[in-house]
C-alpha cells in the first residue's frame, strides 16, 4: 500500500466511492449473497430463521456464532426480560423531547440510547462479560424506548413491559396496550428476525468504526442508529410507505413511477449496494403482506397499497431490473407494518431496534480481534502555499468550494 499516490490532481488517482466492495474485516454473523438474492445468518438461511425462529434465538445465533441448547434460550431469554424496563428519567425524556417540532423518532431514539448509559455502572467497563451484558441491555431496551416514542407522539403515557410476553409480543402490547392477536406478533417477530443484520451496510460499519477505538458499547450503537437514520439506508422504508400514499390509486401507479425514473428519481424501496437480484426479505415480507389481505381483520387500505406496490414492483423490474435494481427489504415492510396500525414514523426506529441484535454482535467481534479502522485519503487540495497577513488578503473571484463564508450573521 506504500506506493499508493497520496497527493494527486483530482480525479487522477481511482478508489472505491462508498468503499464499494472493499473488505473491512472478517465476520462469521451473517453473509449476503448479492448475485443470487440469498441471506445467511451464520450459515442459516433467512428463510429457515423467519419459518422457524424468533428473534430472541437470531439475536443468540448472532451473538455466540450457535444456536441455544433448551436450557441455554431460557436462562438468555429470561435476561432479556429482566433488562426490558428504563429508568423514569429516559421515559420523562421521551415525553417531554416527543412533543417538540425537530425531535424524531430516530432523533429521540439516539439520544434515549445515549441515556441508557448514565445509568449502566459499568457502561465504561472495557471487559467481555460488561460487553455481552450491555448488548443483552440496550437490544432488549430498544423496544421498550422505541414503544414509549410511539406512545409519546400521540401523547399517550408508556406502557410498561410485561415479563410474560416474548420479545415482539411485549413490544406490541407496549406499542398498543393490549396483548396482541398471535398472528401479528408472529409477523413482528419475523420483522424482527429479518432486520437483524445484513453483512457491512453502512450502520453497522458505523458501529464497528466506533468500537474499533475502544469506545464504549453505549457510543458504538448511538453511532449505528445515527448511520440508519439516513433516508438511503434505514429511512426509506417510511418513504417508500409515503411514496404509495402520494401516489394514491392503483390506476395512477405505473404512469408515476414512469415519470419518476424519467426524472432519475430514486425510488424508495428499491436498489441495494449489495444485492442486484430481488432481496430475500423482501420476497418473505410480501409473503406476509398477501397473507394480512387475506384475514378477515385485514385493513382495507393494505390492498390498495399491496396492488400499487406489486405494479411499482413489476413496473420497476421491467425497466431497471437488467441494472440490478430490484425491490429491498425496505418496499414491503412499510405496507405491512402499517396495516398493523404503526405509523410510518415508527417503522425506521423498529428497523433499529431489530439491527441492534447485529450491531451489538458485531460490536463484540470487532472488541475480540481488533485493528483500529484509519482508511486514507488521496489529497487533492493546492499543493504548497503559504499563510499571509490578514491586511494582505483579499475575497476570491470564485470560492474554493460550494460554501460560502457567513458576511454577518442571518
Ligand atoms: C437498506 O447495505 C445494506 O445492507 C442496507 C440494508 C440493510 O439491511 O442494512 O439492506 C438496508 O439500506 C436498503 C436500501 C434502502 N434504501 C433505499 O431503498 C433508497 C433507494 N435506493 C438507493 O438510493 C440505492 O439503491 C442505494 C443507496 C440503496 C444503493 O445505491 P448504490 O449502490 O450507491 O447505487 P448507485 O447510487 O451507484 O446507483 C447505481 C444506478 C444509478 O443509475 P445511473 O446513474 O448508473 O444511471 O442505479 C440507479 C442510480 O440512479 N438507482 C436507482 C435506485 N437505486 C439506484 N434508480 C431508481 N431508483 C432507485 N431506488
Amino acid at each position: 500500500m506504500s506506493d499508493v499516490k497520496l497527493v494527486a490532481k483530482p480525479g487522477e488517482v481511482q478508489f472505491a466511492k462508498g468503499l464499494e466492495g472493499v473488505i473491512a474485516r472478517e465476520t462469521t454473523k451473517s453473509y449476503v449473497d448479492g448475485k443470487n438474492g440469498k441471506l445467511y445468518y451464520h450459515g442459516i438461511p433467512i428463510e429457515e430463521l423467519a419459518e422457524n425462529s424468533s428473534f430472541e434465538e437470531v439475536f443468540f445465533l448472532l451473538m455466540y456464532d450457535r444456536l441455544p441448547t433448551e436450557g441455554e434460550f431460557d436462562y438468555f431469554k429470561s435476561r432479556m426480560v429482566q433488562y426490558r424496563e428504563i429508568q423514569p428519567e429516559v421515559y420523562e425524556y421521551i415525553r417531554r423531547a416527543s412533543g417538540r417540532y425537530n425531535d424524531t423518532p430516530m432523533s429521540v431514539l439516539r439520544t434515549a440510547v445515549s441515556m441508557l448509559a448514565s445509568f449502566d455502572d459499568s457502561a465504561e467497563e472495557d471487559s467481555l462479560p460488561a460487553h455481552e451484558r450491555e448488548a443483552i441491555k440496550i437490544t432488549s431496551r430498544m423496544a421498550t424506548i422505541t414503544a414509549a416514542i410511539g406512545r409519546a407522539r400521540r401523547g399517550l403515557e408508556p406502557i410498561h413491559p410485561r415479563p410474560d410476553l416474548s420479545h415482539a409480543a411485549n413490544f406490541l402490547y407496549m406499542l398498543f396496550g393490549e396483548e396482541p392477536d398471535p398472528f401479528y406478533a408472529r409477523v413482528m417477530d419475523v420483522i424482527l428476525i429479518l432486520h437483524a443484520d445484513h453483512g457491512c451496510n453502512a450502520s453497522t460499519f458505523a458501529t464497528i468504526v466506533v468500537k474499533s477505538t475502544l469506545s464504549d458499547m453505549y457510543s458504538s450503537i448511538v453511532a449505528g442508529i445515527a448511520a440508519l437514520k439516513g433516508p438511503l439506508h434505514g429511512g426509506a422504508n417510511q418513504r417508500a410507505l409515503r411514496m404509495l400514499r402520494e401516489i394514491g390509486e392503483p390506476e395512477k401507479a405505473e404512469e408515476w413511477v414512469l415519470n419518476a425514473l424519467a426524472k432519475k428519481r430514486r425510488i424508495m424501496g428499491f436498489g441495494h449496494r449489495v444485492y442486484k437480484a430481488y432481496d430475500p426479505r423482501a420476497r418473505i415480507l410480501h409473503k406476509y403482506a398477501v397473507e394480512m389481505t387475506q384475514r378477515e381483520d385485514a385493513d382495507p387500505q393494505l390492498r390498495k397499497y399491496l396492488q400499487m406496490a406489486e405494479i411499482i414492483e413489476r413496473v420497476m423490474i421491467e425497466r431497471v431490473g437488467k441494472k440490478g435494481i430490484f425491490p429491498n427489504v425496505d418496499f414491503y415492510s412499510g405496507v405491512v407494518m402499517s396495516s398493523m396500525g404503526i405509523d410510518d414514523e415508527l417503522f425506521t426506529p423498529i428497523f433499529a431496534t431489530s439491527r441492534v441484535a447485529g450491531w451489538t454482535a458485531h460490536a463484540l467481534e470487532q472488541r475480540l480481534d481488533n485493528r483500529i479502522f484509519r482508511p486514507r485519503f488521496v489529497y487533492v487540495g493546492p499543493a504548497e502555499d503559504h499563510w499571509i497577513p490578514i491586511e494582505e488578503r483579499k475575497k476570491p473571484e470564485q470560492e474554493p468550494t460550494p460554501l460560502k463564508p457567513l458576511e454577518r450573521m442571518v
